[in-house]
């Protein structure tokens, strides 16, 4: 049986940092007011040269390095992202191109900031079914560019930033012996509820009347539905698997909001030392988070060959959902 590994992994993000008191140099926001309902206290913003495209193309070049994979071995590239660089052709055809993966096939997986759990489980299946060995899985977003940065209620959240896993397909069995333990993505849980449409949107349509509009949400039901949804499609991602609280090593959530994600871990019973947290310095990247946050906790030698990790995210739509995956 086939299954994905995860071979690379690697991050970008922009290099201007943006602080709570640098916003609240222009808005009636302060460091005390973000930090304390949020856990955010930084972000990077994306200067004119960075896009989504480039810097989904810098995190996919360090998955492959250091997967050392040569980009003429990609088979598929799958970039979710809900802030492409145009409405056509899709962001992941010009990383193709900048990266110069020529074999590959590339599209876009708009599942907002559930978008990486939805990439991660269509490149899952891709493999599962034999039709790629080598698959770059990417999460990358400009948030910034569709923020109304006179909107107190929405700018502070978001940032930009991308990150990348290289799943590799590999036989669970080796020389007709099955290996002591599963590796790889070990199942992945999409679900969708499209009656939440107007909680949490960019308004504006594609055309050349209303080209692009700016986030919208329902911060107070958007808090709500995150935590019940987290929590549902996480505990049912560890009992598909068998698998009890303390057989998980790490909790890679959705980085959105820490209060978020302590209301989650604790509902799930997960102790504060599993939970990877990296939404105080790059807020909420949307689909971007939980890749970045996987190659951010990797570099460091934190998340180890061997670690089961529950990753769980949810975003507009609603769309969320969950996976669990040994590294
Ligand atoms: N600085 C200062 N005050 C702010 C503010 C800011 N940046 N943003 C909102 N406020 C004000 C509001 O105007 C409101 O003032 P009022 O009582 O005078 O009307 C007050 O703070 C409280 O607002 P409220 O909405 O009750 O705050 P909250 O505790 O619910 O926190 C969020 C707001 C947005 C932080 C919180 O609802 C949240 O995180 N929601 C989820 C958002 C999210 O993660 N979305 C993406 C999911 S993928």
């Amino acid at each position: 049986m086939l299954s994905s590994l995860v071979a690379g992994y690697g991050h970008a993000f922009p290099s201007r940092i943006v602080t709570n008191d640098d916003l609240s140099k222009t808005l009636d926001t302060s460091d005390s007011w973000v930090t304390s309902r949020t856990g955010i206290v930084t972000r990077r913003i994306a200067a004119k040269e960075d896009s989504t495209a480039s810097l989904g193309a810098r995190a996919a070049e360090n998955a492959m390095a250091a997967g050392q994979c040569a980009a003429n071995d990609i088979d598929a590239i799958i970039l979710a992202t809900t802030t492409p660089d145009h409405p056509m052709p899709s962001t992941a055809a010009k990383i193709q191109s900048m990266i110069g993966a020529r074999k590959a096939f590339a599209f876009d997986v708009q599942a907002v900031c559930s978008g990486f759990i939805y990439a991660l489980s269509i490149a899952d299946h891709f493999i599962k079914g034999g039709a790629v060995k080598n698959v770059l899985v990417i999460g990358a977003e400009v948030m910034s560019k569709v923020l109304d940065w006179t909107d107190r209620s929405t700018c502070v959240l978001f940032g930009d930033g991308a990150g990348a896993l290289l799943l590799q397909a590999k036989e669970t069995s080796d020389r007709g012996e099955a290996l002591p333990i599963a590796r790889g993505v070990l199942s992945t849980h999409l679900f969708s509820d499209g009656n939440f449409y107007d909680m949490l949107y960019v308004d504006g349509q594609a055309t050349s009347s209303n080209p692009c509009g700016v986030l919208k949400m329902n911060g107070r039901a958007v808090f709500a539905a995150a935590v019940e949804k987290m929590v549902e499609s996480s505990e049912l991602a560890l009992a598909h698997n068998q698998l009890q609280l303390n057989d998980i090593d790490w909790f890679v959530a959705h980085q959105a909001n820490k209060r978020i994600i302590d209301a989650v871990a604790e509902r799930l019973g997960i102790p504060e030392e599993k939970v990877i947290i990296t939404v105080d310095k790059y807020a909420n990247t949307s689909a971007a988070t939980i890749p970045s946050t996987l190659s951010i906790a990797a570099s460091e030698r934190r998340i180890l060959p061997g670690h089961t990790l529950l990753l769980s995210a949810i975003g507009g739509g609603f769309t969320w959902g969950a996976a669990v995956l040994k590294w």
